[in-house]
């Protein structure tokens, strides 16, 4: 058991990753509130509640739209001004497969969450592969999996909403404007649904802890690192 910590998040990405959630998680609730459909609308109750509080459907839009061009606006500055030392070793790290290694990566760990290590051990015996769970890089493949829609889905909701909002000053046709809603609820659904996993797996599941403390205070155990990320730690080390 070791107590040296390991640098993993800098300050402005832990920022940038709070901004985030704190803009995805209003913009979830004003998006909810926006429809008025009661065979869309899971919760009824809820755009009335939120109309009250806005003082209006108008206000609730405008706020919606407001943290909405801020949370997009904040990524596009972020992606120019940081393009080299942040987003491109993030996309080049998200899109660094290893296929074999990663689809038993999916499988074991996937085992060893739901059944534990135990089953994993009669599984793998059974079928006749490695119970040992593979190592992994910076971010594991679950990790990766998310990441991919939660950035290019981000995009597309970026560029739907700011379409919807150009139509109310008659700058985008009303073909283009229903395509955009469609795409922004189905993307934003997609990634939402990605999202439940991604907070669980982030915040909640076992033994992910230190990951989520290092999203405040940037570092993680070097244990940690070796048991979760142990590609990531030999390259640091050998840095
Ligand atoms: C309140 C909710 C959230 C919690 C508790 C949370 C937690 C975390 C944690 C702990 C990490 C670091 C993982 C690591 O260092 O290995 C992380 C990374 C990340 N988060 Fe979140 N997050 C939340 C919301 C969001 C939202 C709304 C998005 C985007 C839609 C998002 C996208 C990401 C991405 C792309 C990463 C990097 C890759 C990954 O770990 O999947 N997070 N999050």
């Amino acid at each position: 058991m070791t107590l040296t910590q390991i640098h993993r998040h800098t300050r402005l990405s832990i920022f940038m990753h709070w901004f985030n959630a704190v803009c995805w998680i209003f913009l979830l609730l004003t998006g909810l509130g926006l429809i008025r459909n009661d065979d869309l609308q899971p919760l009824t109750s809820w755009p009335t509640m939120l109309r009250y509080v806005f003082g209006g459907g108008a206000n609730l839009l405008l706020a919606h739209e407001i943290v909405g061009i801020t949370w997009a606006g904040g990524f596009f500055l972020y992606g120019v001004i940081r393009l080299k030392s942040d987003v491109l070793p993030f996309f080049r790290e998200i899109f660094t497969v290893d296929f074999y290694r990663d689809f038993l990566w999916l499988i074991t760990k996937g085992i060893q969450m739901t059944l534990g290590y135990k089953m994993l051990g009669i599984i793998a015996e059974k079928f006749g592969f490695s119970p040992r769970i593979p190592d992994q890089g910076f971010y594991n493949v679950g990790q990766k999996i998310f990441a991919i829609p939660a950035v290019f889905g981000g995009m597309v909701i970026a560029a739907s909403g700011i379409i919807m909002i150009l139509s109310q000053i008659g700058m985008a046709s009303n073909a283009v404007v229903q395509w955009a809603i469609v795409i922004h609820f189905v993307t934003v659904g997609l990634v939402f649904a990605g999202l439940l996993i991604h907070v669980f797996m982030a915040s909640i599941a076992a033994g992910e802890q230190p990951a989520f403390l290092s999203m405040f205070t940037g570092t993680v155990p070097e244990d940690y690192a070796r048991h979760h990320h142990k590609l990531w730690l030999d390259e640091v080390k050998k840095s």
